[in-house]
């Protein structure tokens, strides 16, 4: 691929997230020539997607890079002979998430955007989408790259992987904030950090953490337990146990605390929710004063007010992986891809987050071995969730919506799963043309 000039597609070019992106592609523009970038939405976007043109074109103006940024809301424009095409879109907006939030609190349990209920209503929403998008990727592009941002992220990619011949990797902004956040509190540069990373999406260990030869994982352990930031924006940040942490013996991500610490998560998301807003509501406001700032003509560049969102790093994420796939720089990344055995006790066609080798060739996990028994039953149980999750997205099956909820290690009992499986289609019926064919 090296040499040749790249197109890339952005599926939901329209995010307040895009500008991250531009920005990670102007500062690459020595590695990456990156001619055309098409952004692409749907037409309730229109009025972000033209705000976030201008902005984008300010911004390549600015750092004098030749780079052509179209939008439109034709996606097959779009798609045609991209080299890249990126996915980050919400089916039904922020009130669609603010719903996946909110109905999982009414029979208390956790409501969260990707882990739980509120995740699996995505899925249901997402994957037949992304399935439609495929099409036209395999129809329009077949050579190109599809670099999935799109949540819940490991569950759309097990799809595309599954039931399409698009070539996917699915990517997430947690292992590099993971990265970023341990190497801050060892006082050290990302770079002379190793971690061994090994799990599913926002269900990430690194197993073995590496400074420089030297294996600090208790180290980090106890910094964590002793209070280090180590949390994403959008989490509350529970402390945790030192000594549960001492027992773990590998490094949880902070979504683990969903799982981890439910009880206090539980009580502090209801909390919010009948005071400040979830999370999606809170969001909504900080959207809204975003795409005011990025209105301002004046404004040529990213502006920091972005990073009151969850998604740090994200745009290094996704144009680093851009940069190992064009330049086949066989390099490590943490991504979403098929198991192939890199977990023995998973299926071969799951798709798991791990620290994976990337080339032009594509991405490949490498072996873990076998995992502890402390973290496998846990990875295991929500894979089983995952699996069912993709049938019933794709056939619209409510058996395997109900065996896909019961298995969800957040949801507590066959009643509460049945009532929250109701509520979320009812809720999202007019997204959820699958079901109803079903009658
Ligand atoms: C984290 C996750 C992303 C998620 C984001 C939400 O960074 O890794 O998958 O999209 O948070 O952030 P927000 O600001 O929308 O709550």
């Amino acid at each position: 691929m090296s040499g040749k000039s790249l197109k890339l597609a952005i599926i939901g070019g329209g995010s307040s997230y895009t500008p991250e992106l531009i920005e990670g592609v102007i500062k690459r523009a020595d590695r990456l020539p990156v001619r055309e970038i098409h952004l692409v939405d749907v037409e309730h976007g229109q009025e972000k997607l033209d705000i976030i043109l201008a902005l984008s074109q300010r911004m390549v103006e600015k750092a004098g890079v030749d780079i052509a940024i179209k939008a439109s809301l034709d996606r097959k424009a779009a798609i045609k002979d991209a080299d890249f095409v990126m996915t980050q879109f919400r089916v039904g907006g922020l009130q669609a998430r603010a719903n996946d939030e909110r109905i999982p609190l009414k029979y208390d349990v956790i409501g969260q955007e990707t882990t739980g209920p509120g995740g699996f209503a995505k899925a249901l929403r997402t994957i037949p989408v992304i399935l439609d998008i495929c099409k036209d990727i395999e129809a329009l592009a077949p050579n190109a790259w599809m670099l999935n941002f799109t949540n819940p992220a490991g569950l759309v990619t097990e799809a595309v992987n599954k039931h399409t011949n698009v070539k996917t990797i699915g990517l997430c902004n947690v292992p590099v904030s993971m990265k970023m956040m341990i190497s801050e509190m060892m006082d050290c540069q990302p770079d002379e950090l190793s971690l061994e990373c090994a799990g599913l999406n926002h269900l990430l260990w690194a197993h073995r953490a590496w400074l420089n030869g030297e294996d600090i994982t208790a180290q980090v352990l106890e910094k964590v337990g002793d209070g280090a930031n180590y949390s994403m924006k959008n989490i509350h940040e529970e402390p945790w146990d030192p000594a549960f942490l001492r027992a773990l013996q590998a490094i949880p991500c902070p979504y683990h605390r969903y799982f981890y610490q439910t009880d206090a998560m539980l009580a502090e998301e209801k909390e919010t929710a009948a005071h400040g807003g979830t999370r999606a509501e809170q969001v909504m406001v900080t959207e809204k004063s975003l795409f005011e700032l990025y209105k301002d003509v004046n404004l040529k560049d990213k502006p920091e007010e972005l990073e009151q969102r969850g998604g740090a790093y994200y745009s290094d994420a996704s144009l680093n992986l851009v940069d190992a796939i064009y330049n086949n720089q066989n390099s490590l990344h943490v991504v979403n891809v098929p198991n192939n055995g890199a977990i023995p006790s998973l299926p071969d066609d799951a798709v798991i987050e791990c620290t994976s080798v990337v080339g032009s060739w594509g991405a490949k996990p490498i072996s873990f071995g076998k995992l502890s028994p402390a973290v496998i039953g846990l990875i295991q149980q929500v894979k089983a969730y995952e699996i069912l999750t993709v049938e019933a997205a794709v056939y619209g099956d409510y058996d395997k919506s109900l065996m896909a909820l019961t298995n969800n290690p957040l949801v507590p009992d066959i009643t509460r799963a049945k009532a929250i499986l109701d509520d979320i289609l009812k809720t999202n019926y007019d997204y959820l043309p699958q079901f109803s064919a079903q009658g």
